[in-house]
């Protein structure tokens, strides 16, 4: 999987964060991997080269259960990405953790059940067993942590993110199972992203921003419209983080 060029750090946008208008001299780039073309931009901040992928598509019209979680990694490896910063919207199951927070999950719960999870599936490339006793970049929850403080933007760092399948939103019971099994957060795109970006040998961190209380907790029906407000609410700070993040 090893890169011909390099491109040292990438940003993964997930809902809400589809364009990578921080960046300067941006251009399109499609990768072919062994799990089909992938289509990024590459552009540069503070003399950095810096890959820009949007999750869900630029229009967002990607579910999260279609999502090509393993041509994406591939494509960030062979383009010589070592770190990633991901974004995600969440659901909050943690009363401490509010509409608009930033949280770093350190841990997740998978209930993802349709998924191909692994670039290891016996064959020629054979059986790997990874270790994930920390799934996100423990270095770069630090340093975004640190940013946070700095910029005045209150980042929790630490959290369970339960991962679903989606596209549908959780009962109210799924909530409590949850939450009784130690989750903080839900959300649909965390995993396989950490786990495959664990196995390619690459710093993995996500920034999740609670967009609503989840399903039960939350006094009114979730709708895909107010996750997009509260994204959008918050997106300078979103690229705040990023942006100081990628200058360092
Ligand atoms: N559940 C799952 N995914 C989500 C949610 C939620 O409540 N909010 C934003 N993404």
């Amino acid at each position: 999987m090893g890169g011909d060029f390099m491109v040292k750090i990438a940003v993964i946008g997930g809902s809400g964060v589809y364009d990578p208008d921080m960046l300067e001299n941006v251009r399109q780039e499609k990768v072919e991997t062994p799990y089909g073309e992938v289509e990024l931009q590459v552009g540069t901040y503070a003399g950095k080269e810096v890959a820009f992928l949007a999750r869900h598509g630029s229009k967002h019209s990607i579910a999260p259960h279609k999502i090509n979680y393993r041509a994406n990694i591939y494509a960030l490896k062979k383009l010589g990405v070592r770190k990633i910063i991901s974004t995600t919207a969440v659901g909050s199951l943690n009363k401490a953790m509010q509409l608009g927070d930033f949280v770093l999950p350190n841990q997740f719960l998978d209930f993802t059940k349709n998924r191909v999870c692994t670039f290891y599936e016996g064959g020629e490339r054979g059986v790997v067993h990874v270790d994930v006793t920390d799934p996100y970049c423990p270095d770069l929850r630090r340093k975004i942590q640190e940013i946070g403080s700095r910029l005045g933007i209150h980042v929790i760092n630490g959290g369970t993110y339960v991962c679903t399948d989606g596209p549908r939103y959780e009962t109210p019971a799924e909530i409590r199972m949850f939450s009784m099994l130690g989750g903080d957060l839900v959300g649909m795109t965390n995993v396989p992203e950490v786990t495959l970006a664990q196995e390619a040998e690459m710093c993995y961190a996500t920034i999740s921003m609670v967009t609503n209380m989840a399903a039960g907790i939350s006094e009114t029906k979730l709708t895909h419209q107010e996750v997009m407000d509260a994204m959008a609410a918050n997106s300078g700070n979103f690229r705040r983080l990023i942006m100081t993040l990628l200058a360092e």
